[in-house]
């Protein structure tokens, strides 16, 4: 077999919330689709490098079918040791050219090309879309991301300096230091707040540290980013149709000047998307089609929302928060940092998520509870509020900004520290390797310090905590070991819970 740019420098995978089941499940059901649920669907990708993406949904959902497809076969050969040592047999890994391959008849419920398109010739663009049309379930969502236009734009300007800096030079573990040789040439060469300097710096920012992505991506042979009409249309030709952005948020007009969103919200939905790349310069998109023919409708009713389900990690900063009085409140995100809500329902619905199960609530529960809340004690505080208000807004308005999660499928970490602590096998594996680790809620997670992932790695549910401080302690090189104690075993182990990365 030939051996391709991928076997020559590998591109390690991993996990993307915003190209896993459960989010195609969640976004094809609230724009209207009768999308299958993540447990029993089956999902291909293309371009699957060595499984990253797919290992944890198949150790997630056993009764799912998962087929992945690479040219790279060492790749593929590395993901298929990781199936062996995992006891996986519902994902199935094939070294194939998306140009040429024949993933089957059976129709898939989901179909994912991340980081593909835009960097394979333009016969395997096309033919990329075409099979995503021909293997699409009828009721299926496909994810394709894309450098995007006018965005892409701007990322030409290191490309074209460090293609041109490393023209000669064929090694390709030479060639990401070479270039980045380049770009410091430039940097030395212009002023602090020079706009060449902003623009190389924000252009390079994602690469730091990793010559494989530099080497793949700004360096790559192809590298085409595409209006996202131009997309369209290309998807339009195969009979495939505009769903939605697989980041609900990056749909949202909320954060633009009154006349702004106004004006972009009387515009037709695809003319709308275009604008707000112009508007943002935007350089990435991550868009999920689905047949022609299907009725697509944005505006997600109450209904939409039966079978999904509801969670945050923002918790209230104080604890005694209460959702009905005036005042805002403040919450923290591990993830958005601290925030201040206002909105009356906004407030009851975090506060409500935040004291219910963090594995999930469903819609009508959260409804009743945040109906509840807004009551209140104080009569003149029910007064104030208008409880009959529907709640989809408020919700949708949070998951937008990523503060309220919606998912198809229950989230299945424990949620305390329990006798003898368990991390998954896989995130033990990955935790071992120094890689993120993908938690319970179907989030990537990287372990801060080597003790942590020590920790993680000793995990496997036959220790209790004394026992665990003894062979965290032994595990530990001697300049680490007096840090550790009791409590600050017990801290980490309630940092990993918090994180969804303990198993029952
Ligand atoms: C940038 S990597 C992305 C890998 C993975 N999807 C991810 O995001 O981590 C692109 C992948 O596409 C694969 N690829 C490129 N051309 C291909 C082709 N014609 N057929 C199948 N795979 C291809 C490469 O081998 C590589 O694994």
């Amino acid at each position: 077999m030939e051996t391709t740019p991928y076997d020559q420098v590998r591109y390690p995978g991993k996990f993307y919330p915003q190209a896993s089941a459960d989010r195609l499940a969640t976004l094809g059901r609230l724009c209207g689709l009768a999308s299958a649920l993540p447990a029993r669907c089956r999902l291909l990708e293309l371009g699957c490098g060595d499984g990253g993406h797919l290992i944890p949904q198949a150790l997630a959902f056993p009764q799912a079918r998962f087929v992945g497809i690479d040219l790279a076969a060492t790749a593929i050969a590395e993901g298929r040791q990781a199936l062996a040592a995992l006891g996986l047999d519902n994902l199935e890994l094939r070294v194939g050219d998306i140009g040429e391959v024949d993933p089957g008849p059976e129709p898939f419920d989901f179909i994912v090309a991340h980081g593909v398109l835009s960097w394979v010739p333009a016969t395997v663009r096309q033919r990329l879309m075409d099979l995503c049309a021909r293997c699409l379930a009828p009721q299926g969502v496909a994810y394709i991301s894309y450098s995007a236009l006018p965005g892409g734009y701007l990322r030409h300007v290191p490309r074209d300096l460090m293609r041109f800096h490393t023209r000669a030079i064929a090694d390709p573990q030479q060639r990401p230091r070479a270039a980045r040789e380049a770009v410091d040439f430039m940097l030395a060469a212009v002023p602090g707040q020079a706009f060449t300097r902003e623009l190389i710096e924000r252009e390079m920012a994602g690469f730091e540290g990793k010559d494989y992505f530099l080497l793949h991506d700004l360096l790559a042979e192809d590298n085409e980013p595409l209006y996202f009409l131009d997309f369209i249309d290309a998807a339009t030709a195969c009979g495939l149709q505009y769903l939605a952005e697989a980041e609900f948020g990056a749909m949202s007009t909320a954060a633009y000047p009154g006349p702004v969103r106004r004006r972009l919200e009387a515009m037709p939905r695809l003319e709308r998307e275009q604008y707000i790349d112009f508007l943002q310069l935007r350089r990435f998109r991550q868009t999920l089609l689905c047949r022609q023919g299907l009725v697509v409708d944005p505006a997600v009713t109450e209904p939409r929302l039966d079978g999904l389900w509801l969670s945050t990690r923002a918790l209230p900063a104080c604890p005694d928060a209460e959702p009905h009085a005036a005042a805002a409140l403040e919450f923290r995100h591990p993830y958005q940092g601290s925030f201040r809500a206002a909105e009356p329902l906004a407030k009851a619905l975090l506060c409500a998520l935040a004291a219910g199960d963090p594995r999930g609530m469903r819609y009508a529960d959260a409804s009743a509870a945040v109906a509840r809340a807004l009551q209140g004690p104080a009569p003149e505080a029910a007064a104030r509020l208008a409880p009959a208000a529907p709640l989809l807004p408020a919700l949708l308005a949070l998951y937008a900004r990523d503060l309220v999660e919606i998912h198809a499928a229950r989230w299945t970490h424990a949620t305390a520290v329990g006798e003898r602590p368990r991390a998954s096998p896989y995130v033990r594996r990955l935790a071992e390797r120094g890689a993120p680790v993908v938690n319970g809620a179907h989030g990537t997670f990287l372990l801060p310090t080597p003790m942590l992932r020590r920790l993680v790695a000793l995990l496997d549910g036959t220790r209790d905590a004394a026992e665990l401080l003894e062979a965290l302690v032994a595990a530990s090189p001697p300049d680490e070991r007096e840090a550790l104690s009791p409590e600050s075993l017990q801290r980490r182990l309630l940092l990993l819970a918090q994180n969804a990365l303990l198993v029952d």
